[in-house]
């Protein structure tokens, strides 16, 4: 099927990325939010993103303007109607994407795909309360999705070779490396990186080094581009522990079981870059780890 117009659910972290780079692509986007907040935020990080690409002599600013004038923001499921593909990244909370796949399944035209970038939800129980569940798949993108070059497609029990063909090409399309993951809790990624984040804090816990001190390690040690520390930070602390309680349940080991400290920032609010504090304090010009007392 060829690709049109494609529907992003959800204009945040993961949301407006997708959007932004679909748009990029040609593709006329539709993204929805819940609210007009939201909505201007996830924008204005397109905007900014787009203008940074043409400060630096990446992007002309005519076709800058062309790709947001491809995207269009809305409040309303009814503009998402004649969309080719609709992909879902909102919250990590099943029963409120199960409620939106409700609604939109009766909205969006009978031919169209439906995708979902959960982190770590089942892709089958999200199809299964469509009336479509062979055009369902997970189209799974890492974090910032403009620059990360992976997409797991994944293949639910019910998913139709066309909808996984599908996936695949949108993955081409969008010059992703992409790569087949079983609909177990995690895919390939998570199900290896999660821990590995987690280990880190247990770390910490422990005193096996300061904040600065693992993720330098790790970083100039390993190779790793960010230490465990900042990137649980930059993927959110409470998305971390969404993925940590359908892991535990899934798996039932507790290596997927979200450390206190991880739990205890949480608590407090500090949901890590996005809330100006996690690991690190992101309120001054540069971040400032925050060591545990
Ligand atoms: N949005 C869009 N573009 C961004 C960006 C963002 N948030 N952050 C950086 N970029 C772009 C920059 O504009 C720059 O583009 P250019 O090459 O065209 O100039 C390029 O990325 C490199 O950025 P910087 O030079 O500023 O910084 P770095 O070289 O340090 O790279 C990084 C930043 C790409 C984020 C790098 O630190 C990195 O790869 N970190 C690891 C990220 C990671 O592991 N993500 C996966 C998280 S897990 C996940 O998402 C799964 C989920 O389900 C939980």
């Amino acid at each position: 099927m060829e690709i049109g117009k494609v529907g992003v659910l959800g204009c945040g972290l993961m949301g407006h990325g997708i959007a932004q780079i679909c748009a990029q692509n040609g593709w006329d986007v539709v993204v929805r939010e819940i609210d007009q907040g939201r909505l201007d935020r996830g924008m204005g990080k397109i905007s900014k993103q787009l203008g940074r690409a043409v400060e630096k002599g990446k992007l002309e600013q005519a076709d800058a303007d062309a790709v947001l004038a491809r995207i269009t923001p809305t409040l309303d499921y009814g503009d998402l109607a004649d969309c080719d593909l609709v992909i879902e990244a909102i919250t990590e909370d099943l029963d409120g994407k199960l409620d939106m796949w409700r609604e939109v399944d009766a909205i969006v035209k009978d031919d169209a795909y439906l995708a979902t970038n959960t982190s770590s939800l089942s892709v089958a129980d999200q199809a299964a309360v469509t009336g479509r569940p062979d055009r369902f798949i997970g189209l799974h993108f890492f974090n910032p999705a403009q620059v990360m070059p992976l997409l797991e497609v994944v293949r639910a029990e019910g998913s139709g070779d066309d909808a996984v063909q599908l996936g695949f090409d949108l993955g081409d399309a969008l010059g992703k490396t992409t790569v087949a993951a079983r609909d177990n809790r995690g895919f390939i990624v998570n199900r290896l990186l999660v821990p590995y984040m987690f280990d880190a804090m247990r770390a910490l816990e422990q005193g096996v080094g300061s904040v600065q001190d693992i993720d330098t390690g790790m970083m100039a040690g390993a190779s790793h581009p960010m230490g465990p520390l900042t990137l649980a930070d930059f993927v959110g602390l409470d998305t971390l522990v969404a993925i940590s309680e359908v892991m535990v349940e899934s798996y039932g080991e507790d290596r997927f079981a979200a450390p206190d400290t991880l739990r205890s920032l949480v608590d407090a609010g500090n949901l890590g870059r996005k809330s100006g504090r996690g690991f690190y304090d992101y309120s001054g010009e540069k971040p400032v780890p925050v060591d545990p007392a």
